[in-house]
């Protein structure tokens, strides 16, 4: 069976996914997945490419087997990994540094913290995204100040093709700044 829906999302680690990935699925009735969980259990990965910072994937198809279910909502920090998919809409979970530092500060080491935060700064996964689907079926939404009840509207309206599909590169200069802050306080420099 053709996969009748498929919604990615996308975003820096912490950004949000998972938790509006659930409730998209539970609400549009979807198979939720994680990809990197999702393809380890599928035996699917073979190693890190470091450089690119992203799971290697063993030859063979891992869309066969995603084109299999009906309706799908994937989680992923790897939106490369899906080029062989068109789906109905991907969705770039976005987050202001200093909040994004609050989320994960209990969570990894400065390091990890930096490379994260620095990631949504340089809105890799909102180019990441243009370049694997194209721009015409991506929509970025800032997760610092909302809720999940109102980026759950926001998506369904997108779905509905009610609203036209807003990204915001070039935020200012203002999210440097605070990057720049976070790493002077983790690092001791800049
Ligand atoms: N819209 C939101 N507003 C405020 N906090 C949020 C929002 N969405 C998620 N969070 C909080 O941010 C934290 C990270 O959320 P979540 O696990 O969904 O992120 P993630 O992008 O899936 O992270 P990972 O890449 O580690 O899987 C959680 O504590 C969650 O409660
Ligand atoms: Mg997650």
């Amino acid at each position: 069976m053709e996969c009748r829906r498929i919604i990615v999302v996308t975003g820096s680690v912490g950004a949000g996914k998972t938790t509006l990935s659930r409730e998209l699925a539970r609400i549009l009735q979807c198979r939720y997945i994680n990809l990197g969980d999702y393809l380890i259990s599928k035996g699917l990965t073979a190693g890190i490419d470091r450089r690119r910072k992203s799971i290697v994937v063993k030859e063979g198809n891992i869309m066969d087997e995603l084109k299999k279910e009906d309706c799908l909502i994937i989680e992923t920090i790897y939106p490369n990994l899906l080029s062989g998919i068109s789906p109905d809409l991907v969705i770039v979970l976005k987050c202001d540094p200093e909040e994004l530092y609050r989320r994960l500060k209990d969570r990894y080491d400065a390091e990890k913290i930096i490379e994260n935060v620095e990631a949504d700064v340089i809105d890799t996964f909102t180019i990441e995204s243009i370049n694997t689907f194209g721009d015409d079926k991506i929509m970025e939404i800032d997760t610092t100040n909302t809720t999940l009840e109102d980026e759950v509207k926001l998506v369904l309206s997108a779905l509905n093709g009610s609203v036209k599909l807003p990204i915001f590169l070039n935020r200012g200069l203002d999210i440097y700044i605070k990057l720049n802050s976070i790493r002077r306080m983790l690092l001791g420099h800049s």
